[in-house]
């Protein structure tokens, strides 16, 4: 439990700062340097893989490929990476060590969407909810019917716990509980020489992992992916905001779009995407509409009392292609892949900070 407990030490500490009002520190203008340089396309994967997966996005838009297209491109890119512990192939797995994805799609053009979630053994989840939205007429599809059915469109069945999210697993199972049986006896554990055992082995990790991809194409159609391997060691069955259309992602044709990674479980309870998306039809920009929907959690925290501060990363971008990134609770202020004719950037959004 060591991470899980050191993390939940950290956020106590942070939030004991926080006696009163909690106020968002805005930065300077953010956003409007994109305002129409369209076709543009996003992500919230701010690393290499990120990039990679704008690049070969922008390709699909900038020869006027549609906005759905591009997304799925770059989300499959993403879900690809072995190394990203966090989406697709490689994510985490659930407490027995099996790796269960969730995935939406949005078409603003058509205001059609598609997901899946608790998906097995399938590397590309997004891919199979653009098929449910595609081809079926309903949005969600979830387990065994969405692996029957992924399977029925061709999707090949494969493992998808790689030998370092194998590890990593088996590393955090250890250290859940001196009552149970995993790992050497107490008595026997200097004997075992527990750490060196450890040795080659990733280091524990522990996240909500997730993956948005935004795109507004040159026909001015807007479309969204969010998909992701969710909570790592999660409960069997646990699904998480991302494959939930409202939550972690809202499209509009007609205002913009908007999607969220971290704690699933505070952004379901918000329906964040589609809150943001509304606070842009609203007149705000991305920017605001980011640090809008973060308010509005801690707000309601607030109201019964609570100062817990999630953890949650938004991403907009609107009709006009101007872009928005914030978070809370963290360190380091977020950032959010970019690819526009002028090229590839990073931008870094707001941080709200307790006062
Ligand atoms: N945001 C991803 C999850 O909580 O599952």
């Amino acid at each position: 439990m060591s991470s899980r407990i050191s993390r939940r030490n950290f956020f106590n500490k942070t939030v004991s700062l926080s006696t009163g009002a909690l106020l968002l520190k805005y930065m300077p203008a953010f956003g409007a340097q994109n305002k129409g340089l369209m076709p543009i396309i996003v992500t919230s994967h701010a690393n290499k893989t990120g990039q990679n997966a704008m690049e070969a996005g922008w390709e699909i838009l900038a020869r006027g490929g549609t906005a759905l297209d591009a997304i799925e491109k770059a989300a499959n890119i993403i879900e690809l990476d072995p190394e990203d512990t966090s989406v697709g192939y490689g994510g985490l797995p659930n407490e027995n060590g099996i790796v269960q994805l969730d995935a939406s799609i949005m078409d603003g053009k058509t205001y059609n969407a598609g997901a899946v979630a608790c998906l097995e053994n399938i590397k590309n989840p997004a891919s199979v909810a653009r098929v449910v939205m595609e081809r079926t007429d309903h949005v969600l599809m979830v387990g065994q019917g969405a692996l029957d059915f992924a399977i029925k469109w061709g999707f090949k069945e494969e493992d998808l716990l790689t030998e370092k999210a194998r590890k990593t697993w088996l590393r955090w199972k250890e250290n859940q509980s001196e009552n149970d049986v995993w790992g050497p006896p107490a008595h026997l554990r200097e004997k075992a020489k527990l750490e060196s055992y450890w040795e080659g082995f990733p280091e524990e990790e522990f996240h909500y992992g997730t993956t948005n991809v935004l795109a507004v194409d040159m026909n001015g159609n807007i479309s969204g992916i969010t998909t992701t391997s969710g909570w790592s060691y999660k409960i069997p069955g646990r699904v998480g905001d991302s494959p939930i259309i409202g939550a972690g992602l809202y499209v509009d044709n007609e205002v913009g779009a908007a999607g969220a990674t971290g704690r699933g479980e505070d952004v379901l309870k918000s329906l964040a995407s589609y809150f943001m998306v509304l606070r842009m039809k609203d007149g705000r920009t991305p920017q605001q509409a980011c640090e809008d929907a973060l308010e509005m959690i801690i707000d309601k925290y607030k109201s019964i009392g609570s100062d817990y501060l999630p953890g949650e990363k938004f991403i907009a971008i609107n009709k006009f292609g101007e872009t928005g990134c914030a978070t809370m609770r963290r360190r380091e202020k977020p950032k959010m892949s970019v690819m526009t004719k002028k090229g590839y950037i990073k931008y870094e959004g707001t941080i709200a900070r307790p006062m």
